[in-house]
């Protein structure tokens, strides 16, 4: 049997990507964030699992204002990262795993969440940047190749490494999960913490041993457009983190417009941390979760930023 062994929770901020790719961690605005991430880093090379089931939200790179799907699941055998305008991030393919991902949008489908499957599909920031900051930094200027070139993922396991940490491949498969928070009508934070319930009964009935970790990514507090942009706040985006730790059922019942009021109109991103945590166990009745690791960090662009670590007992 598959099962789920941790949740990692983390903020997606391009300007990180930019940050590793361009080489500047050790710079004095970038050292403290990035320090923020080293026991995450450790704890990511001591617990490596066999799959990651990464929530987070496309925007507008793939999809766009033609077809935008409110849940879908990455079923392909690979995602390149995508040009976003810039060009592709100089990191590793994604490799997917598709038959985990097919056997999650069976059962989750049959359980009443009405998911869109995606055979093809590059992947934004709000996937790389998260998948960086825990599995390393990118390559360098190479930008990656569409078949089997010098950054051309593996099946699993093993990772490969160049000098200075960086990877040559991300440690494991990913499935990304694509989640619309960015045109309304958005999911529910309830509707999220549900369908994590679901992902989680759907991995306990693969018949494989694998050991999945699942992903929430997006938030803290930030706006990008219009008066309050630049919108920053500490207290809430703590006690999003202590309910998400302690009260996940309860914090699920919060609407948009509190997450819109409090943490601006990008903050709501945070709706998908509940995806991953509803995949815990407690959820389902079993045993509270260890933390492993908190951070919380201002700012990053401008953005808050916020990541935990919490493993299933
Ligand atoms: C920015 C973009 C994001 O998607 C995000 O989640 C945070 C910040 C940005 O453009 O700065
Ligand atoms: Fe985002």
């Amino acid at each position: 049997m598959a099962r789920i062994t941790a949740s990692v929770y983390t903020s997606h901020v391009p300007a990180i990507g930019a940050a590793i790719d361009m080489k500047k961690t050790g710079e004095a605005y970038w050292q403290p964030l990035f320090a923020g991430y080293e026991p995450s880093k450790q704890w990511m090379k001591e617990n490596t699992p066999d799959v990651i089931f990464l929530v987070y939200n496309d925007h507008a790179t793939a999809f766009s204002l033609d077809f935008i799907p409110t849940f879908a699941i990455g079923c392909a055998a690979e995602f390149m990262p995508a040009d976003e305008g810039w060009g592709p991030r100089p990191v590793p393919k994604v490799i997917g795993h598709p038959e985990l991902a097919a056997h999650i949008a069976q059962s989750v489908i049959q359980d009443d969440f009405d998911l869109t499957i995606v055979n093809k599909m590059d992947v934004d920031h709000g996937l790389t940047v998260p998948l960086s900051l825990l599995c390393g930094e990118s390559v360098g200027a190479e930008p990656p190749q569409a078949e089997g070139g010098p950054l051309g993922g593996q099946r699993s396991g093993e990772s490969r490494e160049r000098g200075g940490g960086q990877p040559l491949a991300w440690p494991c498969p990913v499935i990304p999960f694509a989640v619309n928070v960015v045109q309304y009508p958005v999911p529910s934070g309830r509707r999220c913490f549900q369908l994590g319930q679901a992902i989680r009964r759907a991995v306990e009935s693969y018949d494989q041993d694998l050991k999945v970790q699942i992903w929430g990514t997006g938030g803290m507090s930030h706006q990008l457009q219009g008066a309050r942009a630049g919108l920053i706040n500490r207290e809430w985006d703590n006690a999003f983190l202590d309910r998400l730790i302690a009260d996940p059922a309860g914090l699920s019942q919060v609407p948009h417009i509190d997450y819109v009021r409090e943490a601006g109109s990008e903050g709501v991103e945070l709706v998908m941390w509940l995806i991953a945590r509803g995949a815990m166990s407690d959820v389902a009745g079993g045993p509270a979760p260890t933390m492993k690791h908190r951070f919380y960090h201002v700012p990053a662009s401008n953005t808050a930023v916020g990541h935990l670590i919490l493993e299933n007992n």
